[in-house]
């Protein structure tokens, strides 16, 4: 995790590493901290807590800066662990992203330094130090260095008596950027979108120097190799609360706009796959973690259902370890919002080494993710700001549900114009979000009943199941409530031995093939004094009848209906979570994107 900005060659470092930082403040918020070069002297300011607005920097003039918003792998987020971490005369200063595995074997080979704080990076200060004083120019000795470390990280240094300004990667993004005097390095384009319009990616064992007379990039081996620079496109004005109290609720808010986007920007008949390879597929792997992991359950059933391809559906952390079993006719279709998440990264790492086909499902343009896929559907949801994901869920959706009905219109399944009548029904849906945020004032008055509440349980069945499971991590996600979402029929393997009437259970119940059962298993809660928020059709008086609180959805094809069953959820964690008073948009504990494995 972790955002990294370092910059050189203008008397506003210090501000351009500031708001650098800020934007940064996604990947961790525990922590943060800059190294200013003045004089020969490095001046470090850190601190605990996220970047404030305008911190009290030292007034110097400087031209070379690094920075860090951390989110803790190794020590606790204090000021002695915050980065940068210098070396024992501090005159060389790094920023990490990512873990050194070995940092405790090569600490070990220290045993005359006395280590300032308990992380992974801290060593490699001092390494560089060692190897400087030993006659190395500080890139040598950051090539010589990084080639010891072993894991997935990225690294800025700067040394108080150069004026260069160095990067390396190894598994952890960077990107850099110039105007042919400044320059800029940071982990994303999005915190270098302001600085620059186009952006240089660092490939694994690639060293970046930046120094007066521009920028030079070499291999592993130390040769100088040609520098690719590629457009990146602004996206820094998306960055605006417009008017919400927090982005999340303003994204919820988003979703119809943003579904409706990902549908104008499908293209129906875009070479997605070869045909052959379509003629050949037999298996379909989802990877994802988290919020994406879930649209992946959703996507099995329509995949299955209308493409009549058998889906698995994995946690990218998982997947990567077990050795898995990979063909070339199976093609991989890789979810995540931020296209930085390590586990997904490593998984999709994995099986482009075996051969599979990579889809890539991303809302990160430029991103780690979308740069090792063979095929990139952009979700269009804009910049998630709330580390609860919201409306990258439903632009999620909105593209699975249009790759199903692409295989199954080239598979033969769907004729012409039944695929019409499908993606016709998919422009319903922003109309029938917009209708189901409309219950946000009632579900208010829920969140007031049950914020005193320190457990849920969220139930579904077949295409709710996934829902069931998004709504529960949404709650413990904003509320820190323990929550957990079950296929409903399973209540009766164990669960329900929780219910009583301090456990609110949450059912999503609509009217298909397993309504008759849902309502069984809320009979079976009632008669426990157990307390059921329904999640039903509009009308479904029925249903009204036998729960404590029903929140009405407005009726959608059967298939489309997990776009609208999951809002009241988005909408309940968030009333309860404000009740709360907890940090809505940062989460304890949390990052929005989770860059380490
Ligand atoms: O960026 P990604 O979609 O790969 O992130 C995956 C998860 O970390 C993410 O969905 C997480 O679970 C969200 N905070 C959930 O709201």
């Amino acid at each position: 995790m972790c955002g990294l900005f370092g910059t050189r060659g203008h008397p506003e470092v210090a501000s351009s590493v500031i708001k650098g930082l800020q934007d940064l403040s996604y990947r961790g918020y525990d922590s943060w901290g800059i190294a200013l070069q003045s004089g020969q002297e490095l001046h470090v300011v850190r601190d605990i807590g996220l970047v404030p607005e305008s911190p009290q920097l030292p007034t110097i003039s400087s031209s070379l800066a690094i920075g860090h918003t951390r989110w803790s792998t190794h020590g606790e987020p204090t000021i002695a662990n915050a980065h940068p971490h210098t070396s024992v005369d501090g005159k060389i200063a790094v920023v990490h992203n990512g873990i050194i595995n070995n940092y405790q074997s090569l600490k070990d080979s220290l045993p005359h330094i006395s280590f300032k704080s308990d992380t992974d990076t801290e060593v490699v200060a001092h390494l560089l130090d060692e190897a400087c004083k030993g006659g190395l120019s500080l890139t040598e000795a950051l090539r010589q260095v990084a080639s010891r470390l072993s894991g997935r990280f990225a690294l800025l240094v700067i040394d108080s008596r150069d004026d260069c300004l160095l990067a390396y990667r190894q598994g952890s993004p960077v990107v850099a950027g110039t105007d042919g005097t400044r320059q800029w390095i940071a982990s994303d384009t999005f915190a270098l979108s302001r600085c620059c319009e186009e952006g240089i990616y660092l490939e694994d064992e690639q060293l970046l120097v930046a120094d007066a007379t521009g920028m030079h990039l070499y291999n592993g081996s130390g040769e100088s190799i040609p520098i690719h620079a590629e457009p990146i496109s602004s996206q820094s004005s998306a960055h605006k609360k417009e008017g919400y109290d927090h982005f999340m609720r303003q994204e919820m808010d988003e979703q119809a706009a943003v579904i409706h986007r990902t549908t104008q920007a499908w293209d129906r008949e875009q070479p997605l796959l070869p045909m052959p390879f379509v003629q050949n597929l037999k298996r379909i792997i989802i990877l994802g973690c988290g919020t994406s992991w879930h649209a992946g359950l959703v996507a099995e059933y329509w995949l299955e259902n209308l493409a009549k391809i058998p889906v698995e559906v994995e946690y990218a952390s998982e997947f990567r370890y077990r050795d898995p079993l990979i063909y070339s006719n199976d093609c991989i279709i890789a979810i995540s919002q931020s296209g930085e998440t390590a586990d997904t990264n490593a998984a999709v790492s994995v099986a482009k080494e075996k051969g599979a086909t990579v889809i890539a499902l991303c809302n990160t343009p430029g991103s780690t993710l979308t740069r090792m896929a063979d095929t990139v559907c952009p979700t269009h949801a804009g910049m998630e700001i709330g580390v609860a994901s919201t409306k990258a869920f439903t632009t999620q959706l909105t593209v699975l549900y249009q790759i199903a009905l692409w295989l199954a219109e080239r598979k033969n399944l769907l004729n012409s114009n039944s695929c019409d009548e499908k993606h016709l029904a998919l422009r319903q849906v922003p109309e029938a979000v917009k209708k189901a945020l409309k219950a946000d004032s009632e579900i208010k008055a829920i969140a007031a009943d049950y914020q005193h509440h320190n457990n849920a349980l969220y139930l579904g069945r077949g295409l709710h199941f996934p829902i069931a499971l998004e709504g529960a991590l949404k709650l413990k996600e904003v509320s820190y409530v323990h929550a957990e979402g079950y296929p409903a029929a399973e209540m009766k393997h164990g669960p329900i031995a929780l219910i009583d009437e301090e456990m609110p259970v949450v059912v999503i119940a609509i009217q298909d093939h397993t309504y008759e059962k849902v309502l069984a298993n809320i009979a079976e809660i009632k008669a426990r004094r157990g307390k059921v928020i329904a999640i039903g059709l509009a009308g479904d008086e029925h249903l009204r009848s036998q729960c404590d609180h029903m929140i009405a959805v407005p009726a959608l094809p059967t298939e489309l209906l997990p776009f609208v069953t999951v809002v009241p959820l988005q909408l309940l964690a968030y009333h309860i979570a404000v009740y709360r008073d907890c940090n809505i948009d940062k989460p304890r504990n949390l990052a929005k994107s989770v860059t380490v494995e």
